[in-house]
């Protein structure tokens, strides 16, 4: 399982003396401000929202007081303990493979989380909480994608100085993926400013998943 992979580094990281920046590969891929922003485009006071792998709420802290409910899944709590405590969030320590929810939801969140799944391992996630959407709810997938391929980084990060997995999957295989799991529609948003995206084969895209 090439999850497995990826969470030894978190691990490693979530026992390191995080900060609530841990949660970020590094400080200059914070880009949370872009994402409540566009959470806040699909949410309101009414919203319930599953954040799945949520990590330190980086985020989610920035959203949480606008929206109606959110359950926040993380696997380790040196992370979770950064979320807010507040009568409207939830948070539960769990591997999200593993994690089963008691109730559907407006809207599911992973933001920054299956590119540390191979494809099929996404696939299983993606079928998995498909079924915990509400009528019309919303799946939103954000991290990079490869621009015209799959590009898999695996084993010892010069730059990380570490053992790193993540597969950026191709972006429109991506989308046939989720349409073929039985997504009415797929939007595809480029949702930062052209200056978040470092790498030429990869780019960040928000992917709105609709049943
Ligand atoms: C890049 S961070 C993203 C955190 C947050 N969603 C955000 O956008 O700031 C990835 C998170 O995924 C979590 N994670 C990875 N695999 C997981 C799993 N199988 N179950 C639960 N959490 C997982 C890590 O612990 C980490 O907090």
């Amino acid at each position: 399982m090439d999850n497995k992979q990826s969470l030894t580094y978190w691990k490693n990281k979530a026992e390191s003396n995080p900060t609530i920046k841990a949660s970020k590969v590094s400080d200059i891929n914070d880009f949370s401000d872009y994402d409540k922003d566009f959470i806040l485009k699909y949410a309101d006071k009414n919203t319930t929202i599953l954040d799945l792998a949520a990590g330190t709420g980086i985020t989610l802290n920035k959203y949480y007081d606008r929206v109606g409910h959110v359950t926040a899944v993380e696997k380790f709590s040196q992370f979770s303990d950064f979320i807010v405590k507040a009568s409207n969030v939830a948070v539960i320590n769990s591997d999200i493979v593993d994690f089963v929810p008691d109730s559907k939801y407006d809207l599911i969140l992973m933001f920054g989380v299956t590119h540390y799944f191979n494809r099929e391992e996404s696939v299983f996630l993606y079928r998995k909480y498909k079924e915990f959407l509400n009528n019309k709810g919303k799946l939103i997938i954000k991290h990079q994608f490869g621009v015209n391929e799959d590009v898999t980084v695996e084993g010892y990060s010069e730059e990380l100085k570490c053992n790193y997995y993540s597969q950026y999957r191709y972006i429109d295989s991506e989308i046939t993926l989720l349409k073929n799991i039985g997504f009415k529609t797929v939007d595809c948003i480029d949702i930062y400013p052209k200056e978040c995206n470092r790498w030429e084969n990869t780019h960040f895209y928000a992917i709105v998943a609709s049943v």
